[in-house]
């Protein structure tokens, strides 16, 4: 040990030892650093969120607040009371589509269009389906439970260890060492310093209280005090934010689907499953039923036999047997790889339609992955590093683009009009 060879040394003085401190205290900040980056570099919270919430936030808060306030539309407040009964099935016809509701001369509705001035509620037959426009029944009856799952579902992970530990845990750990750190470095010096003392004939140091320690630590006192209160503000607003960077991430899920199989070798387009990807917002998983439509027919695959296939049996209920849906249905349910958090808006149709973007570009080469992961770390500075980069397809054929075009060919003379010129770079765009 050093403590030792300083001992046996006669050339020691106060130098030496404050030296040593000096580069210990350095040493130990450094461990600290590397300690702090390492917890937040790795630590990812995932609060999960019940599906219902998720697309409430989407498609409803902008005109809806959940308690009695009104925005656009009423406060969700008490609205399972005031609607015809039952209230589950009228809310579920205004919510797929209120139009008709009013077209078919509901007293009620015609009643609340009136009392909010005649404004617009959206539409959503089609842009939601029907399991998503029930989760956000149940969301809205029950905003904090989670709703139950029909037929097939994506659940958002749930063991924490799938998505990082919690920022609380490693608080405390980091506390912990830290204190232990002190500890030990504050027994070196003292034993360091009565080892010098030993030699020039003095006493040995008596206790050192934490005021001496501290007065005679001022710069280190200073710094730790700065990271405890990073520490806290980091702590505060990791509370109020949902962040991750899940890149890489890959659940188990229930049924050894492989992409590879189906998009690579067996060349089914990405949209015959994810068909959301076309019209709106969510790209979606397929339920079982589009499973059917092949696995009917194929009971048995190269890999796995039947015994992978036979669980798309058990979500529909099929008996292969007799052929019949006649046993009880079982969802599967595929475990959520790609979430952004719920502060966060993106549009695929957006994307994959008007903006010309391939599924690769964001997801890689799906086709030649067995298990679907997260390729694209899917924060904000990836988002707006393609917006810088990549120019707006068809700007200047697209209709809809006409006099937008006209503007900016006006102020971007001669240069590529890219997402940013156009104004994918305003936080209103993806942040509600
Ligand atoms: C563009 C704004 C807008 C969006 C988006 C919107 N609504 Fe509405 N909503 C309204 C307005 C306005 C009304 C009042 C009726 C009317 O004028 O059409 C209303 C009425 C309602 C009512 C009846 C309220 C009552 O007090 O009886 C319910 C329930 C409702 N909306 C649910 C939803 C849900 C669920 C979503 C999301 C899936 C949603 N709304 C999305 C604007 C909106
Ligand atoms: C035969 C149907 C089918 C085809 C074709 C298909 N997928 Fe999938 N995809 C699934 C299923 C089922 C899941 C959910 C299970 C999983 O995550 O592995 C999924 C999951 C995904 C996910 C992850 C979803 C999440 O949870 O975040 C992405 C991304 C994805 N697919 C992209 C693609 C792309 C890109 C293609 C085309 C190259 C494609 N898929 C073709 C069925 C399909
Ligand atoms: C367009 C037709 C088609 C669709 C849709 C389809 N599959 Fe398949 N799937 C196949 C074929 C064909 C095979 C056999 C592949 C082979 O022989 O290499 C197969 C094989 C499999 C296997 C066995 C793989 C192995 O190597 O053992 C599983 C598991 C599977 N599919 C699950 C699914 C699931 C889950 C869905 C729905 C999300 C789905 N499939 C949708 C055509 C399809
Ligand atoms: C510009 C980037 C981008 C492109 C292009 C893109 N995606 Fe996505 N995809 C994302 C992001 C971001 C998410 C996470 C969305 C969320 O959590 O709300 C996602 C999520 C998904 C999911 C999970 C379910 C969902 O919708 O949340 C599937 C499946 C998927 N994408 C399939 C596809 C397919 C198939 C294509 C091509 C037709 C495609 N994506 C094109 C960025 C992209
Ligand atoms: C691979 C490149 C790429 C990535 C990655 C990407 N985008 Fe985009 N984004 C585009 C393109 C191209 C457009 C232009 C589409 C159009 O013409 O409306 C666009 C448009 C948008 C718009 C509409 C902007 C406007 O001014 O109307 C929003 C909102 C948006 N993206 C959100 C996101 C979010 C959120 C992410 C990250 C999760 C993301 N994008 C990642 C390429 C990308
Ligand atoms: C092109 C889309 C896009 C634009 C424009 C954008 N953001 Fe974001 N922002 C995101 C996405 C996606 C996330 C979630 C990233 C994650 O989960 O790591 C995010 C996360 C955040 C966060 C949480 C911190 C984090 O990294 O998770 C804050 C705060 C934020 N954005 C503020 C802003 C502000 C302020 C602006 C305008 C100057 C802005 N954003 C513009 C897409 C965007």
């Amino acid at each position: 040990m050093k403590c030792a060879a300083f001992t046996n040394t006669t050339k020691i003085n106060q130098k030496v030892v404050s030296n040593y401190f000096y580069t210990s205290s350095k040493q130990f900040l450094l461990n600290f650093f590397l300690l702090v980056t390492l917890v937040f570099g790795t630590a990812n919270v995932g609060i999960a969120q019940p599906d219902g919430g998720k697309i409430f936030k989407q498609n409803c808060s902008r005109c809806h607040k959940l308690d009695e306030t009104k925005l656009t539309g009423p406060g969700m407040k008490g609205v399972f009371d005031r609607v015809p009964k039952p209230a589950d099935e009228w809310l579920f016809k205004w919510i797929k589509n209120n139009k008709e509701v009013m077209m078919s001369g509901d007293a009620y509705g015609l009643k609340v269009f009136n009392d909010n001035a005649k404004q617009n509620m959206d539409v959503f037959d089609g842009v939601i389906s029907d399991d998503e426009i029930k989760a956000v029944i149940a969301y809205i009856k029950n905003p904090l439970l989670p709703v139950d799952e029909k037929t097939t579902t994506v659940t958002e992970p749930k063991s924490p260890q799938d998505k990082g530990f919690s920022t609380f845990i490693v608080l405390l750990v980091a506390a912990i060492s830290l204190l232990i750190l002190v500890a030990v470095l504050g027994t070196i010096k003292k034993h360091l310093q009565d080892s010098v003392n030993a030699k020039n004939g003095l006493p040995a140091t008596g206790p050192v209280s934490f005021q001496q320690w501290a007065s005679g630590n001022k710069r280190l006192v200073a710094v730790l005090g700065i990271l405890f209160v990073i520490l806290l503000a980091k702590l505060t607003y990791e509370g109020l934010m949902t962040f991750s960077v899940d890149q890489d991430y890959l659940p188990a899920q229930p049924i050894k689907y492989s992409h590879q199989t189906h998009a690579g070798k067996l060349q089914i387009n990405c949209v015959y499953c994810h068909s959301g990807a076309e019209k709106g917002r969510t790209a979606g998983v397929p339920s079982a039923n589009v499973c059917m439509n092949c696995h009917k027919a194929v009971s048995e695959g190269p890999k796995t036999g039947k015994a992978e296939i036979a669980k798309i049996y058990d979500a529909v209920g099929w008996d292969p047997a007799t052929g019949t849906y006649s046993k009880p249905q079982k969802p599967i349910q595929w475990v959520r790889v790609h979430s952004l958090p719920d502060f966060s808006y993106f549009n695929h149709s957006q994307h994959v339609v008007v903006g010309k973007q391939d599924c690769k570009n964001c997801h890689g080469d799906m086709a030649t992955l067995d298990e679907a992961k997260q390729v694209s770390p899917l924060t904000m500075g990836w988002c707006i590093d393609c917006h810088r980069k990549t120019e707006v397809p068809g700007m200047a054929t697209n209709p809809y683009y006409e006099e937008l075009h006209a503007k900016l060919k006006e102020k971007y003379k001669g240069q590529p009009i890219t997402v940013e010129n156009m104004g994918g770079l305003d936080c209103i765009k993806c942040h509600y």
